[in-house]
């Protein structure tokens, strides 16, 4: 595997996540194989989870571990080709990507869209740019269409909880005052539809995902009925993708409570609003996976930055 951009990216996704819950019996048990490598962690915007995990993950392999919040601390990059930089922009993706190769082994960006303009967002100038000019594997931290080192955190965190071979799993649109963006809810979908489950979209109208991602799927735009006799409720809010980036509404009775989750087990991948995407009690609950699939983020990315170094 050269770069890891999305889920496409995942061989097989039974396989990995094996492999992810076995490694997880002992992190350190490939500490050699990162020996005298460096993974190079460039954010354009904020983290928690993906940054610090991300870093373990490097850390349990033996790598070094270089990081920049590239968005505030860099110049600002050009993208678009035999543009005159005259303006804004002070380096251009080409140089740039070269230049961060030189320094590591691995690159891997977060990069989120601005949700003004779909074309630009779904041509993922940051991520496809890196990958078209770095010389070194390229790992995707979050970009504007996708996130799947988190969804395959999420497949790990369903496969250590499932009750049962084909489990009803839902994921369920809620309330946010922001405009966020698709990429989670497009990885976990994209991941999902290579498990074998019943799996339902629920979200008011007007919040559809790209059909593209979606094609195949159960949409219910009730959510009562989509949460019936639920194994996992995975919770995310996002922006409209028709009427692009704009926050349609906020309707509370779509918050995730206690008395409709009943007796699933929740999901979300942080961090959360409490008591606008979900009520205290949810979180506060034996029912809540959220600090599980936290932890699961660093074998995901232990598990990618693996199969990467073993292609070098
Ligand atoms: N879930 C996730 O990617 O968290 P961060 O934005 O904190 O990295």
């Amino acid at each position: 595997m050269r770069h890891f951009l999305s889920v496409n990216d995942i061989e097989s996704l039974p396989d990995w996540v094996d492999e992810a819950i076995t490694l997880k019996q002992n992190p350190y048990q490939f500490e050699d194989l990162g020996k005298r490598k460096t993974v190079c962690l460039l954010f354009f915007n904020n983290s928690l989870r993906t940054r610090l995990s991300t870093q373990k993950a490097a850390m349990n392999l033996g790598m070094e571990v270089m990081i920049m919040n590239f968005g505030s601390e860099s110049w600002v990059l050009e993208y678009q080709d035999g543009s005159v930089m005259d303006q804004g922009t002070s380096e251009h993706i080409k140089e740039a990507a070269q230049v961060v190769s030189q320094y590591c082994d691995i690159v891997a960006i977060r990069a989120f869209p601005d949700l003004k303009d779909r074309e630009k967002d779904e041509a993922e100038e940051v991520l496809s740019g890196f990958a078209e000019y770095a010389t070194v594997p390229v790992v995707n931290m979050e970009s504007s269409t996708g996130h799947p080192l988190q969804a395959l955190a999420d497949a790990i965190t369903l496969a250590e909880h499932t009750p049962k071979a084909r489990p009803k799993v839902v994921l369920s649109w809620a309330p946010h005052p922001k405009a966020l963006p698709h990429a989670v809810a497009n990885s976990f979908t994209q991941m999902m539809k290579l498990q074998d489950a019943e799996f339902i979209i629920t979200h008011p109208k007007g919040y559809e995902l790209n059909p593209k991602i979606t094609q195949g799927c159960q949409i219910e735009y009730n959510q009562e009925k989509a949460l019936k006799d639920a194994d996992f409720v995975y919770v995310k809010n996002w922006s409209s993708y028709t009427n692009y980036g704009k926050v349609l509404h906020q309707d509370l009775n779509w918050t995730m409570t206690q008395q409709k989750l009943g007796q699933a087990k929740f999901m979300h991948c942080l961090p959360v609003r409490r008591n606008v995407v979900v009520e205290d009690a949810v979180l506060d609950g034996n029912n809540s996976l959220v600090i599980n699939q936290a932890l699961n983020r660093t074998f995901s990315a232990q598990i990618v930055l693996k199969k990467i170094l073993e292609a070098l």
